[in-house]
């Protein structure tokens, strides 16, 4: 049995699908993401989009939680799962890491995985400690 729940497990599936969209033209590094809203059976994915002018780019997980505030508002999120092609898990960007901490706690669980598996667990709080939130 896999040590992760059916719901993490079909948002991983979700996310490298996703992955396969991603509009990478530039670095040629392609990003999946999936973010799953609590307590409802959604999960909304994603791919980083990027653009000739390269900070108008946009990575895998900030465009799936906002393709999910865009397709059902203002929710609470139960977990992220990031892929990407690496050996070595790919973690959420600092501006990436910021945007999650607008709508979601410091217990937030984060997945990485790359396309075998995923390969760690952790949370955003240990990504970005004592972050700013005016609103919290
Ligand atoms: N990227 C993501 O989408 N997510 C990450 O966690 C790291 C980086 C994207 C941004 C850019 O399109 C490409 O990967 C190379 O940095």
């Amino acid at each position: 049995m896999s040590e992760f729940s059916k719901e993490v497990l079909k948002a991983y599936e979700m996310a490298k699908e996703a992955r396969l969209r991603s509009y990478s033209p530039y670095s040629n590094f392609k990003v999946g993401a999936a973010i799953k809203v609590k307590n409802e059976d959604l999960i909304c994915s994603a791919h980083n989009i990027e653009n000739i002018c390269f900070p108008a780019g946009n990575c895998a997980e900030s465009v799936a939680l906002y393709s999910a505030i865009s397709q059902h508002g203002k929710k609470e999120y139960e977990f992220i799962v990031v892929v990407a092609d690496t050996k070595n898990p790919t973690a959420p960007c600092g501006i990436c890491r910021q945007v999650l901490s607008e709508h979601a706690g410091a217990d937030f669980p984060i997945y990485l995985a790359n396309l075998e598996k995923i390969v760690e667990k952790t949370t955003l709080g240990t990504l970005l400690p004592l972050s700013f939130n005016a609103l919290k």
